[in-house]
């Protein structure tokens, strides 16, 4: 019997590194990288978040220290999270100038000026003691229009901070544009929108609600979106577009790759995803068992989110991927 030769060769071009690199169809670069922080309100010290080995909830100092490190490596930007030490209904710290997430905006500001771009998220559930992204009814119902308001005061006290990007995360309808509105309306027209546009009701949100110190009992199903659906995900990316998104966002990112590809192919911003606390901590805690290897994880978890389509991908591994990527 004789053996049929290949007609075509596809093992030529990956017979070394060199070729290998010389037909990479996807880069990977620190400049596409956002570092998501957490920022604890009275912490002294950086406090270890066990749920995500290696992630801290910052002091304003050890913040500061990282930020400076963010820019140094060159990465995309960096996107706070604050922790505030009291909570009330209508989550008052995060319109407050002197909340937490308000004041490490303004430090951050003064140490990294433009160099790195200063991003915000736009949220109430940090600052809730209910845990929920917006204000309640009397019933006790997530108020769409009235959480509006207070995410209005929310970006024009961010912008007054000192943020560059504003990044609107609760999934209320309407607030790409409340947003904009608002920060038009004190002339803010250079502070831009990273839309939380394509957002689901997810489990891999586990490890942040340790991160973050949240009260949440119950789920976020009656505003964040049923991962069942990939239509109404492409739907939710044009209309935070229509309303003035400068980049939209999909999140979490890799149980969602497919969608993350249509929102690329759909819209004309760029398009970030966000991989978040489940997914880093899915890998750390394989790697510590020695069941994979990490660096590798790492970067083929970072790969495959901008191979599908991500411009920007958010990942508390980014300063150490741009390590790993100057090698
Ligand atoms: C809302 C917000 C959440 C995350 C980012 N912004 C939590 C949620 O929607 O439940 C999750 C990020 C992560 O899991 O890494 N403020």
């Amino acid at each position: 019997m004789t053996v049929e030769r290949p007609v075509v060769r596809q093992r030529r071009l990956r017979r070394t590194p060199a070729l290998r690199d010389l037909v990479a169809e996807t880069s990977l670069a620190a400049r596409q990288l956002v570092l998501p922080v957490f920022v604890r309100e009275g912490a002294a010290e950086p406090v270890p978040i066990s749920s995500m080995p290696g992630v801290v909830q910052h002091s304003r100092d050890s913040l500061r220290r990282a930020a400076t490190e963010a820019a140094e490596a060159g990465l995309g930007g960096i996107m706070l999270f604050g922790v505030p030490t009291t909570k009330d209904a209508v989550g008052s710290g995060a319109v407050d100038p002197d909340g937490i997430l308000n004041v490490a905006i303004a430090d951050v500001a003064a140490e990294v000026g433009d160099a790195l771009p200063v991003m915000a998220d736009l949220c109430l559930d940090e600052f809730t003691d209910h845990g929920h992204c917006g204000v309640l009814t009397a019933g006790g119902v997530v108020d769409n229009d009235a959480t509006l308001e207070v995410y209005a005061e929310m970006a024009r006290a961010q912008a007054a901070a000192g943020a560059a990007v504003v990044g609107p995360s609760g999934m209320m309808d309407g607030q790409v544009a409340v947003v904009r509105d608002a920060l038009d309306g004190v002339g803010r027209t250079d502070v831009a929108i990273l839309a939380y546009a394509t957002k689901y009701a997810s489990a891999f949100y586990g490890p942040f609600r340790e991160a973050v110190d949240s009260s949440l009992t119950g789920d976020r199903r009656t505003y964040q979106q049923d991962g069942r659906n990939r239509i109404e995900g492409v739907r939710e990316a044009l209309l935070d577009e229509a309303e003035g998104a400068d980049l939209v966002m999909v999140k979490p990112a890799l149980a969602y790759l497919d969608v993350l590809r249509e929102v690329r192919d759909a819209v004309s911003v760029p398009v970030a995803a966000y991989n978040i606390s489940g997914e880093y901590a899915m890998v750390e805690a394989a790697a510590a068992n020695g069941w994979i290897d990490r660096e590798a994880a790492i970067l083929e978890t970072l790969t495959s989110i901008r191979r599908a389509g991500a411009d920007v991908v958010l990942t508390y591994w980014a300063a150490e991927a741009a390590a790993l990527l100057r090698r």
